[in-house]
């Protein structure tokens, strides 16, 4: 796929499944925002079992250091959640938010966008699917389809996720250590 192709699939996936409307001002994340995550500092989250996820160790990747405690993450971060089961990126599910800040999701998770990231054949995260509640229809493993968008919102707005601008890895949490 031409980036050009691939900027346009982000966009009309972006205005698809009820979207919310773009507001100005918010960030919208492009597939070349994700292109070199795999860059960005990388800490090991855990490797037991969590609800939905397909097993296997767990990291999150982040293009911010956590902002100090109380206060939220800029507009424009992006956290980038692997389950990495093998050393082949091809086998690894991804999953993301950004901050999009403008109002977005303000239901939810405040300020942020969810996606669903898959590496192209050549190796380079796209956006498979984002919004509010992102599919997940990738098989992993010949075990089937894994349905994980069933709500993001649904852990990661937990009453006490709010205190922490919706983040559920305590070393990413504002206030961590950097
Ligand atoms: C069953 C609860 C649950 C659901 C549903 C869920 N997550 Fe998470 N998520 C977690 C937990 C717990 C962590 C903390 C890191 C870990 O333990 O791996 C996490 C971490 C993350 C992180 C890293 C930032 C952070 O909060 O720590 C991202 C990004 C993320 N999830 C994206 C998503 C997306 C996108 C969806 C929907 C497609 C989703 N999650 C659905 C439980 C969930």
């Amino acid at each position: 796929m031409t980036r050009r192709a691939a900027i346009a699939l982000a966009l009309a996936l972006g205005c698809g499944g009820g979207d919310d409307p773009i507001e100005p001002g918010g960030f919208i994340a492009l597939t070349d925002d994700f292109r070199d995550f795999r860059a960005w500092p990388r800490r090991a989250v855990g490797e037991g079992e969590l609800g939905e996820h397909p097993e296997g160790p767990r990291y999150v990747y982040a293009n911010q250091a956590p902002p100090p405690a109380g206060e939220p993450y800029p507009v424009g971060t992006i956290l980038v959640h692997a389950i990495e089961q093998t050393d082949d990126p091809m086998t690894w599910e991804l999953f993301a938010m950004a901050k999009r800040g403008s109002g977005y999701n303000a239901a939810g998770a405040v300020g942020w966008e969810f996606f669903h990231l898959e590496f192209s054949v050549r190796g380079v995260p796209v956006i498979a699917s984002r919004g509010l509640n992102p599919t997940v229809l990738r098989t992993y493993a010949g075990v089937g389809p894994i349905t994980q968008g069933s709500g993001c919102n649904r852990c990661h707005a937990a009453p006490d996720a709010a205190l922490h601008d919706s983040i559920l890895s305590p070393l990413h949490r504002p206030g961590a250590a950097r």
